[in-house]
């Protein structure tokens, strides 16, 4: 159980150190490595390594408060008027997580921000990007060296209850 599926934690305090751009371009790829329905790969990703836009982007969501630390952050966009648009917000979901995955495997730490469809927090950061009707945020994710050691930890959330074998 010391693999990075199991490891990863939601970090919310990183090191003042930059993340390297073979590390963010690995993360990139990890994500646009997912399934997705009928392979429509609905993903667009704002990066964002300006300490000024990042921290304005913390005004988006009272949960975000991670931001103005954090020496990185990405956007993960949903195209609009995908071929299957019922699926999109979980090809985004895998693609979100095989990122996450991906800087775990390279000592980052991540957290996941929601952003939640036709919410003011997807307002804000529509307009703060000026982002045109062709995408609309799906969520924001803070990236950095974890500042503090072993913070991604295995913590064991296995519930058997949750199993049904063959018949609810
Ligand atoms: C869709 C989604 C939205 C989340 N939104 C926030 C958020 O706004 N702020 C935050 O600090 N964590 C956020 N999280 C992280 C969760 O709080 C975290 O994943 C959960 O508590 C489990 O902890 P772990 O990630 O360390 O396993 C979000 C996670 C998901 C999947």
């Amino acid at each position: 159980m010391n693999n990075i599926i199991f490891t990863r934690r939601s970090v919310r305090k990183y090191l003042d150190k930059a993340v390297e751009p073979e590390k963010i371009d690995r993360m990139l790829r990890a994500a646009m490595q997912a399934p997705s329905a009928t392979n429509q790969q609905p993903w667009e990703f704002i990066v964002i390594d300006d300490r000024k836009t990042i921290d304005k982007l913390a005004e988006f969501s009272p949960y975000a408060k991670m931001l103005p630390q954090a020496p990185l952050a990405v956007v993960i966009l949903e195209k609009q008027g995908m071929r299957a648009a019922l699926f999109t917000e979980q090809d985004l979901g895998a693609a979100a997580q095989n990122m996450m995955l991906q800087a775990v495997e390279d000592s980052l730490g991540t957290v996941w921000m929601g952003v939640g469809r036709g919410s003011e927090r997807e307002t804000f950061v529509t307009e703060m990007f000026s982002l045109p009707e062709t995408v609309k945020p799906f969520g924001v994710f803070a990236v950095g060296y974890p500042a503090e050691e072993n913070a991604n930890k295995f913590v064991d959330r296995y519930d058997e209850n949750r199993i049904h074998w063959n018949k609810y």
